[in-house]
């Protein structure tokens, strides 16, 4: 059987960008071949170590998503990462409690926010929430404890009004042991991301968004290895004594 051509003007024009703005970038390096076969075979150790994902969410994805919303309104959106678990436990009744160890580590969070859209208020947004433990590590992942810990998913108000309780996040690094790692150190980087919450929010017709809140003093805010923080991504930690506050409200992009 042949093969039929499925042309998809996306791809060819994507390929022919490239190439101009490759052949502009190698005359601006100059690479040598030693230099170009060392790419290759560091391109190839990515691959083999599954690190693709990791390396591209961490150091292309934030450009992607900057260059297409930084002059839209709403929210900024921020990197999806390679984190993300779909399926994350329903929880059903405010204030949402994310699923935790009965002994969870780390300083208590309270987090309020608020879900509007570009056209006005928003009622019932689904949100879903996940984040690192006292350890900087995910569930599902890295951590030890059991699955879903620190992941959930719920609806807002009819205000578009949410609260959470949870956990602070902790600054961590990403994987430094392979090929990303290798390239983060041989740039001269740091491996941290500050301290972070990951949402995700869905409405019908409106733009999914997917970004991230960060908290103002964190000591890695300026050099994010994976350059995620916006400005309008930050928020206040409050100290309550046994307990601290935060509070963002969200803008989703009506379609
Ligand atoms: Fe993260």
């Amino acid at each position: 059987m042949t093969k039929t051509s499925t042309t998809n003007p996306r791809v060819l024009g994507a390929y022919e960008g490239f190439v101009k703005h490759l052949k502009n970038f190698l005359d601006e390096q100059q690479f040598n071949h030693e230099e170009y076969t060392n790419f290759v075979k560091w391109a190839d150790r990515l691959g083999r170590s599954g690190e693709i994902p990791l390396f591209l969410d961490v150091f292309v994805e934030t450009h992607v998503l900057e260059s297409k919303y930084k002059d839209s309104p709403g929210t900024e959106p921020s990197l999806l990462g390679p984190y993300y678990e779909e399926n994350s436990p329903v929880l059903e009744k405010s204030p949402f409690v994310m699923p935790q160890r009965d002994d969870e580590p780390g300083d208590k969070l309270v987090f309020t926010g608020n879900v509007s859209s570009t056209n006005g208020p928003l009622a019932h947004t689904k949100v879903e929430w996940w984040q690192d433990d006292a350890d900087g590590l995910y569930s599902n992942y890295d951590s030890p404890a059991p699955d879903f810990n620190l992941r959930g998913q719920f609806v807002t108000d009819e205000n578009g009004d949410f609260e959470v309780h949870s956990i602070v996040p902790i600054p961590y690094q990403i994987p430094t042991d392979g090929p990303t790692g290798e390239f983060t150190f041989a740039a001269g980087y740091h491996a941290y991301r500050p301290a972070h919450i990951h949402i995700k929010f869905e409405h019908e017709g409106h733009e999914t968004l997917i970004t991230q809140v960060f908290f103002e003093g964190d000591k890695w805010l300026e050099t994010d290895v994976a350059g995620g923080v916006r400005e309008s991504l930050l928020t206040k930690l409050e100290d309550k004594g046994d307990h601290k506050e935060a509070s963002l409200n969200f803008v989703m992009r009506a379609e």
